[in-house]
């Protein structure tokens, strides 16, 4: 089973951008982070879609709810990170998938992964994903985010609306003992909302895995032992 492999990651940056006449200035910033990111490097070697992968690594590794047999939903799973490390973790067969993971955007195939391309904000999409965990799932994950603006009010309204919409879909589909960990920026979860988990789970904490950059204003919010619907 992978573990996070990076403890801490270097601030000085090493490697320069060799592309970067015609490209515009922010394009050239992502390449040079991308280029001196130790999680992008070692997401490559380990075979990881992506280096958020290292952040669900983390998570499970201090919380442990990816258990093997447990039923996942992954929203906003593309490039698929997220979804290999709970396939894994669950022990997820192709015969029997018991990972789904949706996105916006298509993703390339995944043994033990049912993987749809929807926007979880129709409702639609909803119901489709209904119609494949008829019988409730362990485990809800939500790495959503929407495109940020650099507007941080704005990126927060946003974040907060995919929330807003997630959570009373996750508290619909989860079993009783079940799990939820979603994305949210800023001061964490909005007060409403997370009273609002605290009553529906025994346990709310927000964590910041390493891998989460830090100078993102990224943290998890994980709220485990659903109670079951109210
Ligand atoms: C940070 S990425 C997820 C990375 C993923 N966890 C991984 O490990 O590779 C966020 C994803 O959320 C998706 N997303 C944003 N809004 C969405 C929506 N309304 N429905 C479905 N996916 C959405 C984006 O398309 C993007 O792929």
């Amino acid at each position: 089973m992978a573990k996070s492999p990076i403890s801490s990651s270097s601030g000085k940056l090493k490697k320069r951008v060799k592309t970067a006449q015609g490209r515009s200035i922010s394009s050239v910033r992502w390449l040079q982070r991308q280029l001196n990111d130790p999680y992008v490097a070692q997401a490559k070697k380990d075979g990881y879609r992506s280096r958020a992968a290292y952040k669900l690594i983390e998570l499970d590794d201090k919380f442990k709810w990816l258990k093997p047999g447990k039923t996942v939903l992954d929203l906003g799973a593309a490039p698929g990170g997220w979804t290999q490390v709970a396939v894994s973790r669950v022990r997820s067969e192709p015969e029997n998938p018991k990972v789904i993971g949706i996105d916006l955007l298509s993703m390339d195939p995944l043994a033990g992964a049912l993987l749809l391309k929807l926007d979880f904000m129709s409702s639609v999409a909803m119901a489709e994903i209904r119609d494949h965990i008829k019988n409730g799932v362990d485990i809800v994950l939500s790495d959503m985010a929407p495109n940020t603006t650099g507007h941080a009010s704005t990126d927060h309204l946003r974040i907060m609306a995919i929330l807003e919409a997630a959570y009373p879909f996750a508290c619909e589909v989860l079993k009783p003992g079940g799990v939820f960990v979603a994305k949210v920026f800023q001061g964490g979860t909005e007060n409403e909302l997370l009273a609002m988990m605290k009553k529906d789970f025994t346990t709310v904490k927000h964590a910041k895995p390493k891998a989460s950059r830090a100078d993102s204003s990224e943290v998890y919010v994980v709220a485990s032992g659903f109670k079951g619907k109210r």
